[in-house]
């Protein structure tokens, strides 16, 4: 699965100056989903670890869900808009196809500077974002950058469809890269890898609303715009494409799995998350996980759990974190951070 992509042993060090993170406050738990459709928390609980999913107001876009991330990055990073230059968003629930959500961003965090605009990586979004701005710090293009990762599900979850609405939430998690000084070297990305496998597309996507099958009249009633999923085979990609992309990060950082003080996965499955560490040989107290909370989010979830990671005890200066997402695309991705 590793056939076509990119790996780094970084050269030209960048890291991360803050994060931050937002989530709705609307909670629907797994109890409330039984009242709607023909599940139950044990099946949730047992098939997936989610107890409960955050849900965005009719009025609250993934735009506004990204700006409240990317203005706590921002405090905690020490910088204002006006000192981004690169803003990434990461999304696959976009406020409209165009302009991009990035767009909305910058209007609403001041940031005028900032050349701005969306990539579509799914749930590996971030790590994306990550890269293409570490990247582009790194040749001297830009300076400061933030990246998002942002989410609005709710909106093409199919609520009439037990085998995926159970499974996603809404929230956006943000980062602030910089060019690393000498004085300070903390949160600086040692190794990423990324890759992409389009023969797998069909296997989970959103299937109408583009310019393939735009949304009519005539179909509308058939939940084309709400997203698609042959569980069993992603689950079956998932483990696969996230274990060789941890490995390889890890390799490229010149590290072991025993050098990994936290994992923070992808936030789709428990299970998926469990297969994957015990490969790797990673006991349960180095995984960070939040997935019972806020269920799948997509691009936002390694990006929500860096931020909670990085707010609590979880990690310590000096701690080599590991970061692995695996998404729609197919698409996956991994970096290994130096805290
Ligand atoms: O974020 C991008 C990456 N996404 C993922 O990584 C998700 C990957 N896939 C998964 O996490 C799992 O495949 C699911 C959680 C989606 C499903 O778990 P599973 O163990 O693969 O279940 P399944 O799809 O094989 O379904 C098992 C049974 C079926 O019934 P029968 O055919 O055995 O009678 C389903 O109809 O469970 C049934 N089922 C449900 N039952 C109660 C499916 N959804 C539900 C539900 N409540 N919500």
């Amino acid at each position: 699965m590793t056939n076509n992509a990119a790996s780094n042993k970084v050269t030209r060090a960048v890291r991360i100056a803050g994060t931050g993170s937002y989530v709705p406050e609307k909670i629907l738990t797994n109890h409330d989903l039984e009242k709607m459709v023909d599940t139950s928390d044990d099946w949730i609980t047992s098939r997936t670890g989610i107890k409960e999913r955050r849900i965005a107001g009719a009025d609250e876009f993934t735009s506004h869900m990204a700006s409240h991330a990317g203005r706590r990055a921002l405090d905690q990073a020490g910088i204002r808009g006006e000192d981004i230059d690169l803003i990434i968003v990461a999304t696959i629930t976009p406020d409209t196809l165009t302009p991009a959500t990035a767009c909305y961003v910058q209007k609403s965090l001041d940031a005028y500077r900032a050349v701005a605009f969306d990539i579509s990586a799914a749930c590996s979004g971030f790590l994306y974002a990550l890269e293409f701005a570490r990247v582009a710090i790194a040749c001297g293009t830009f300076k400061n950058a933030l990246i998002i990762g942002a989410e609005k599900l709710s909106a093409f979850v199919n609520w009439t469809d037990r085998d995926t609405c159970v499974l996603f939430g809404d929230g956006a998690g943000a980062a602030v890269l910089t060019s690393q000084d000498d004085d300070n070297a903390a949160g600086t990305i040692l190794s990423t890898h990324l890759g992409t496998d389009g023969k797998q597309a069909a296997i989970l996507n959103i299937p109408g609303g583009g310019s393939a099958c735009p949304i009519t009249l005539q179909n509308a009633e058939q939940h084309l715009a709400a997203l698609a999923m042959q569980g069993r085979e992603v689950f079956k990609c998932a483990v696969n494409a996230m274990r060789q992309a941890a490995e390889i990060a890890i390799e490229e950082a010149g590290l072991t799995a025993d050098d990994i003080s936290l994992v923070i996965p992808h936030q789709a499955n428990l299970r998926i998350i469990d297969a994957i560490t015990d490969r790797l040989k990673i006991e349960k107290n180095r995984v960070f996980i939040n997935l019972d909370k806020y269920g799948n989010t997509s691009a936002a979830a390694v990006a929500i759990a860096l931020d909670e990671a990085n707010r609590s005890a979880a990690v310590k200066p000096g701690d080599r974190i590991l970061l692995v997402a695996f998404g729609a695309g197919l698409t996956w991705a991994s970096a290994v951070i130096e805290w």
